[in-house]
């Protein structure tokens, strides 16, 4: 068999291509049936939605659940429930999910944008202090790529500077973060249920708080006669198994990260992103953050790179834009260097998480179209 890459020609390690989401599962289909046995389906509000908020509130050890339309709404609302508008500040990292900052644009307020970390691509929190201002409204942090932020180091600094915290946890629902459910850590806490997500039911959304104000504020904004940002019941039917499948799933996810750690070495295109130094944190992989070392792979650019993993059935992909390189500089404030969330910008790549459920055959085909596409990289570059 050609050992040509197969953006050159040659036979994909995956032939079958990257693995599909969600996987195939008999509880949803169960669940699916039930929904068109009862007519559940139909309804505005019943019993699964009502079971979902239970459940929810259960985990994440919080007193009100919202359920909504998507995540970046739950975002928009969790801001809104701040009450949070003209003339406040909102922190949050520059390197971050788009509609994290368009959400605060949107609502009048600025967004002030601090730096990442060079291990693991978090919010630096020594940067957060100083992006302080009498203006400062919230702080919102999200755990990204597998990375983990200090949750209580940020609530406990926050409470005595008077900020209030968002807590997005979009990217782990569920995970553990110091001793507690992500999401749980902030004066609100928010999650998605987006079609690529580790729980999905194509879209969709929650809010977690524990602050009967926020609760109410979001309720009545989004409560016009009817919902403005609902999420069905047929989409909390399907929600439901995924609850009890998820920490069986991130155990398998984490166990295949760890593998794959091991198997990069210095020389690699590619450096995870170190692993949580908290205790009592137990992350997970939506995706799994690299830094990309196109010196480490013939100079060929990050995005070929991609492309090429790609061809081999291994889903990865850029990561985000950094949030000051694609937004207006009128449109934010930035306090301190960006240099990371600048390399962010140009050599982050990510990992979708399906991979990580195949365990060391999934890992092992990823570290061998690593290790091919590096041999041929400049082959590659040069075609
Ligand atoms: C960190 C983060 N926050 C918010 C969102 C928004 O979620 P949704 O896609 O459900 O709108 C995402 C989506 O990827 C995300 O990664």
């Amino acid at each position: 068999m050609s050992d040509l890459p197969a953006i050159l020609g040659g036979a994909a390690v995956r032939p079958e291509g990257p693995p599909g989401w969600p996987l195939p599962d008999g509880d949803i289909r169960r669940a699916l049936a039930q929904l068109a046995e009862s007519g559940d389906w139909g309804r505005y509000e019943a019993q699964h939605c009502e079971s979902l908020r239970k459940e929810i509130a259960t985990r994440h050890q919080r007193n009100h659940v919202l359920l909504t339309s998507s995540g970046t709404a739950a975002v928009e609302l969790a801001l809104r429930g701040l009450g949070v508008g003209q003339g406040d500040e909102v922190i949050l990292a520059a390197y971050d999910f788009k509609a994290n900052f368009t959400n605060v644009a949107m609502l009048g307020a600025t967004p002030v944008l601090v730096e990442i970390r060079e291990d693991d691509g978090q919010i630096d929190l020594e940067r957060i202090p100083g992006a302080i201002s009498e203006m400062s409204k919230a702080i919102l942090v999200s755990h990204l790529h597998g990375g983990t932020v200090d949750m209580a180091w940020v609530t406990e600094m926050a409470r005595q500077r008077g900020i209030a915290v968002i807590e997005d946890a979009c990217q782990m629902p569920l995970a553990v973060v110091q001793g507690q459910a992500a999401g749980s850590w902030g004066d609100v806490g928010v999650l998605s249920f987006g079609g690529s997500k580790l729980l999905t039911a194509g879209r969709g959304g929650a809010i977690v708080t524990d602050r009967d104000d926020i609760s109410q504020r979001v309720s009545l904004y989004n409560q016009r006669g009817n919902l403005a940002y609902p999420l069905s019941e047929m989409q909390a039917a399907v929600l439901l198994p995924q609850l009890e499948s998820l920490p069986e799933r991130r155990a398998k996810r984490a166990e295949a990260v760890a593998h794959l750690r091991e198997c990069l070495s210095q020389r690699s295109a590619l450096i995870a992103f170190a692993p949580s130094k908290s205790p009592q944190t137990d992350p997970d992989y939506y995706k799994l953050g690299f830094w990309y070392s196109s010196a480490n792979c013939g100079h060929l650019s990050r995005e070929r790179f991609c492309e090429a993993m790609r061809a081999e059935g291994i889903p990865v992909d850029p990561g985000f834009r950094a949030l000051h390189k694609i937004h207006a500089r009128r449109r934010f404030r930035v306090t301190g260097t960006l240099e990371t969330a600048d390399r962010a910008d140009e050599s982050l790549v990510v990992l979708h998480h399906p991979l990580l459920l195949e365990g060391p055959n999934g890992t092992n085909q990823f570290v061998q179209a690593l290790d091919k596409v590096q041999r041929h990289a400049t082959m590659i570059a040069n075609r």
